[in-house]
């Protein structure tokens, strides 16, 4: 059985297209199936910000295929873990939950982080380094949520 993980943000234009791109890379498409969405529904249709592009592609990772799409109630039944950037989002997705199993499926991305307040900072509003700011803290938190992965697909 694979494991459907979907990563949301407030846009899915910056966060959450980094997420996926980022955990897509360190597991096997044939155990896990990533995708990613946002609340709100301002870039229904468009490409990744190019600043999240450029820096994803600085570390060898191609998300410009990505095209940004809403957060449905429907994700609750399609996935098994959502992943959250930021309290506030947390918050708009399980206010759409139906019941506590729908609400288990949801936390904060960085929530095993021991880093500040395990959220990942909305970098839409400033300059080049809060994208990189965001890219390694991502970059640490597939990677643990990747090494749980594999671990469960290698017995
Ligand atoms: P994201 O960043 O949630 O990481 O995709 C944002 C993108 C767009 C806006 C806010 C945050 N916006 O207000 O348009």
């Amino acid at each position: 059985m694979k494991t459907k993980i979907l990563m949301v943000c407030l846009g899915n234009i910056c966060r959450s297209p980094l997420a996926e791109g980022i955990l897509k890379q360190k597991v096997d498409k044939d155990q896990v199936f990533v995708d990613s969405a946002g609340t709100a529904s301002y870039h229904i249709g468009k490409q990744p910000d190019p600043r999240s592009i450029a820096v994803a592609k600085k570390h060898g990772i191609d998300i410009s295929t990505q095209r940004c799409r809403q957060f449905t109630p429907m994700d609750f039944e399609e996935f098994d873990h959502i992943f959250a950037m930021d309290k506030e989002n947390y918050t708009n997705i399980i206010a759409l939950a139906k019941n506590g199993k729908e609400q288990q499926k949801v936390k904060l991305m960085l929530h095993q982080m021991s880093t500040s307040d395990h959220e990942v900072p909305d970098p839409y509003y400033g300059g080049d380094q809060g994208f990189e700011k965001v890219y390694q803290l991502l970059d640490s938190a597939c990677e643990q949520l990747a090494q749980e992965l594999n671990k469960k697909y290698s017995g």
